[in-house]
């Protein structure tokens, strides 16, 4: 997450300077804050350490014996789009420091600059990439990291492939809706694979996460000097992905003045930086993601209704786990197959008759994540490559556990809330099945005693003529 406390996010930084002592100065004062640091002398030297290193930053003088810094930045920023590049500058160079931002680079400082300018750029750098979902960009950049989906035998699942397909051809607006953990942002990844910007950058934020005061220049950037504290010209996330893919996830909880900001970039392909007034044109396609019910936050007036529709051009419904039963064969085999390879067991372990009968009588209320959870501590703990149904971490009646279901995360109301509304009722249907409180408090794994705290605490009324 950005983070402007002060405090360090962890990575690793590449310096590229010829001027030796003072590349080791910078190395030695970024290492006591933390980071990793290496440092090359020369633009070939820098080449090949990228190679190896895929540092988070670089900091790289513009100057260098064997190379041009521009072209340098233009063709590190290419290859290695998950690299921030914040350049070193002669003084008084703006003019290059200008030219390199357009070709890439993140940040200037332009010589000589102070300790704190350094660690502070580094630091932004760093928080604007930690934000944005790391893990997507090297996957989607990665040949083929995950193997091809099989073919589903559900119809449900069947269809959402083919308008993911259609997704990738096309290039308009695509929204990705369904319950938690059903896939929405593996399928994201899987229509920007297969669509003509696969090589193009892919970038995810998250827009209920995303902190309210920074969220406007974190995804428009900003100009010098727009705000307290803003220093040189920062790209945001939009303009990162020109090119490519930009998932903005948990959408229906977007502030309603980015939603306004972006409702006009998708009429216009245009957006201002904060504090600029040069609208920029890019080819940035949006996902949109969201597992609340977008529609009823539009009635409560929490989402635009006009950006609903503009969002809603092509929405694809991920169904939950519980109504594709048919794949869950398939789906563990596929999920158990990935684990081992990344659990380095060979050959990969195999569901015996049992375990997947068991798997397909429970409602799975976490979707392919828990799937993916039960399935990775059943083989941590399985011995011979074969996971039985009593190796499955769940719940034990193997009855759909109804009160999970049910719960649908109403709005406005805390985990603490809904927890209690939950351990009202089960305190309420243990009563009516005990005959007396200390059989209630025996089904409920309880004492008599923390029983009687329970609901007291629960606000539930002691009938004085129990036992
Ligand atoms: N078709 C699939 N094949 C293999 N793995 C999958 C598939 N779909 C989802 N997964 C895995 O399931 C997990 C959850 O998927 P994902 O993160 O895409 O869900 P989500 O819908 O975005 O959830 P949330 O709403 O909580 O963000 C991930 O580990 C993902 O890799
Ligand atoms: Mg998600």
């Amino acid at each position: 997450m950005v983070n402007n406390s002060g405090a360090a996010l962890s990575g690793t930084v590449l310096i590229i300077d010829d001027e030796v002592v003072l590349a080791r100065r910078l190395a030695q004062i970024l290492r006591s804050h933390g980071y990793q640091t290496d440092v090359a002398a020369t633009g070939a030297e820098g080449r090949a350490k990228m190679e190896t290193l895929f540092p988070d930053v670089v900091l790289m003088d513009m100057q260098l014996p064997d190379a041009d810094g521009n072209d340098l930045v233009a063709e590190l920023n290419k290859r290695f789009p998950q690299s921030s590049f914040i350049i070193i500058t002669g003084h008084g160079s703006v003019h290059s420091a200008v030219e390199a931002m357009k070709r890439g680079a993140v940040d200037y400082l332009s010589k000589p600059f102070d300790i704190d300018e350094m660690t502070f750029a580094v630091r932004e750098a760093l928080a604007r990439r930690h934000m944005a979902d790391e893990l997507s960009t090297l996957r989607a950049h990665s040949p083929v990291t995950e193997s091809e989906p099989p073919s589903w035998p559900s119809a449900a699942m069947r269809q959402v492939m083919t308008l993911a397909e259609r997704a990738a051809k096309r290039t308009s607006v695509v929204l990705l809706l369904g319950e938690s953990g059903t896939g929405k942002n593996w399928l994201a990844r899987f229509i920007h694979r297969h669509s003509p910007r696969a090589e193009g950058p892919y970038f995810t934020v998250n827009c209920a996460t995303v902190s309210r005061d920074l969220a406007e220049s974190e995804m428009f950037g900003h100009e010098p000097g727009a705000f307290t504290g803003s220093r040189g010209r920062k790209r945001g996330l939009m303009e990162l992905a020109d090119g490519g893919t930009l998932v903005l996830d948990e959408i229906g909880d977007m502030d309603p003045s980015l939603q306004a900001k972006l409702l006009t970039f998708l009429d216009t392909q245009t957006f201002v930086r904060v504090g600029g007034e040069e609208s920029i044109r890019i080819d940035t396609r949006i996902f949109a993601c969201t597992n609340v019910d977008i529609e009823a936050r539009v009635k409560s007036g929490g989402f635009r209704q006009d950006l609903f529709y503009r969002l809603n051009v092509l929405p694809i419904r991920l169904p939950p786990l519980r109504e594709r039963v048919e794949d869950l064969p398939i789906l563990a085999t596929h999920l158990l197959n990935r684990l081992s390879a990344e659990l380095r067991m060979s050959p990969a372990a195999v569901l015996t008759a049992d375990a997947e009968a068991r798997l397909g009588s429970y409602p799975w209320p976490g979707n392919i994540r828990e799937l993916r959870n039960v399935l990775e501590r059943a083989l941590i703990l399985s011995h011979d490559g074969q996971i039985r149904a009593e190796d499955l971490p769940l719940p034990h009646d193997g009855r759909p556990l109804e009160w999970c279901l049910q719960v649908r995360f109403p709005e406005n109301r805390s985990l603490h809330a809904v927890t209690a509304d939950v351990a009202r009722d089960l305190v309420r249907e243990a009563l009516r099945r005990a005959g007396t409180k200390q059989e209630a408090a025996a089904l409920l794994g309880l004492t008599r005693h923390a029983l009687a705290h329970q609901m007291k605490a629960l606000g539930l009324e002691e009938d004085r003529n129990q036992a």
